[in-house]
C-alpha cells in the first residue's frame, strides 16, 4: 500500500469509534479528508460535527454533514485528527496544514482524541518535522528571535494566513526531548497564539496503518 492508502486505512478504522448520535470533532489534513468521506457514509447515525478549520468545514458541509459551532456544544465525546509526528507517549507535532490552534481547542474539549496516522509519522523523538508556531503578525520578528534563543531555526511560512488571520513560523532543527516543557515555554512568548506541540493534551488512542494493517496503540 502507498502512503495515501495507509492514510485512508487509518482514517476508516476511526469510524468504528463513532457512537450513535455523536457530535464528532473533526481535524484537518489529508488523512482526515478520508475520515470525512467515511463520515459522510454514516451521517444518518450522527448529529453532526465540530470542525477545526474552514477547509474541513467546507468538506463536511459538501457531504451534507451539519457543522456545529463549538460554543453551542456542551461536550464532545470524540476528536479525530492526524499528526505530522507522533511518539510512543502519544505526544505529537501538528500544524503542517496551519490549523493547529483550532485543532488544539477542539482537542481540549473532546473526551477522547483518536489520532490517525500512517506508520511514517511514528518517531522516537519529535522535531525532525519543523514545529509550526502560530503568531500574531506584528510579533513575527520578535517571536522568531525568541525561538532562536530556544535553539530552533524559525522560518516564516510566507503566503500562509491562518483561519484566525495570523502567520506561521516553522521551527527547524529542534530535538524535542521534553515536549511538555517546550510546549509551555513557547506558549509563554508574547505574540504566540499556540504551537504545534500536542503533549500536554496528547492523543488517547492512536490508529497506525502499516503494511500489516491498522494497529491500535
Ligand atoms: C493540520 O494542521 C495538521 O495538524 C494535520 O493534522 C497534520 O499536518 C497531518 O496532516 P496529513 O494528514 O495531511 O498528513
Amino acid at each position: 500500500m502507498n502512503q495515501n492508502e495507509l492514510k485512508k486505512a487509518a482514517a476508516m478504522a476511526a469510524l468504528d469509534f463513532i457512537q450513535d448520535d455523536a457530535i464528532v470533532g473533526v481535524g484537518t489534513g489529508s488523512t482526515v479528508a478520508y475520515f470525512i468521506e467515511g463520515l459522510g457514509n454514516i451521517k444518518h447515525k450522527v448529529q453532526g460535527a465540530v470542525s477545526s478549520s474552514e477547509d474541513s468545514t467546507n468538506k463536511l458541509k459538501a457531504l451534507g454533514i451539519e457543522v456545529f459551532e463549538l460554543n453551542n456544544v456542551d461536550s464532545l465525546d470524540i476528536y479525530v485528527d492526524g499528526a505530522d509526528e507522533i511518539t510512543a507517549h502519544k505526544h505529537m507535532i501538528k500544524g503542517g496544514g496551519a490549523a493547529l490552534t483550532r485543532e488544539k481547542i477542539v482537542a481540549a474539549v473532546a473526551k477522547t482524541f483518536v489520532c490517525v496516522v500512517d506508520q511514517s509519522k511514528q518517531v522516537d523523538v519529535l522535531g525532525q518535522f519543523p514545529l509550526p508556531v502560530e503568531v500574531i503578525p506584528m510579533a513575527r520578528s520578535y517571536v522568531a528571535r525568541e525561538l532562536v534563543k530556544l535553539g530552533g531555526d524559525p522560518v516564516w511560512r510566507q503566503g500562509v494566513v491562518t483561519d484566525n488571520g495570523n502567520v506561521i513560523l516553522d521551527v527547524h532543527n529542534l530535538t524535542i526531548l521534553n515536549p511538555v516543557e517546550l510546549e509551555g515555554q513557547i506558549n509563554q512568548i508574547a505574540g504566540v497564539v499556540t504551537n504545534g506541540l500536542f503533549a500536554r493534551r496528547g492523543a488517547d488512542i492512536v490508529l497506525v496503518a502499516g503494511a500489516g494493517g491498522v494497529k491500535q496503540l
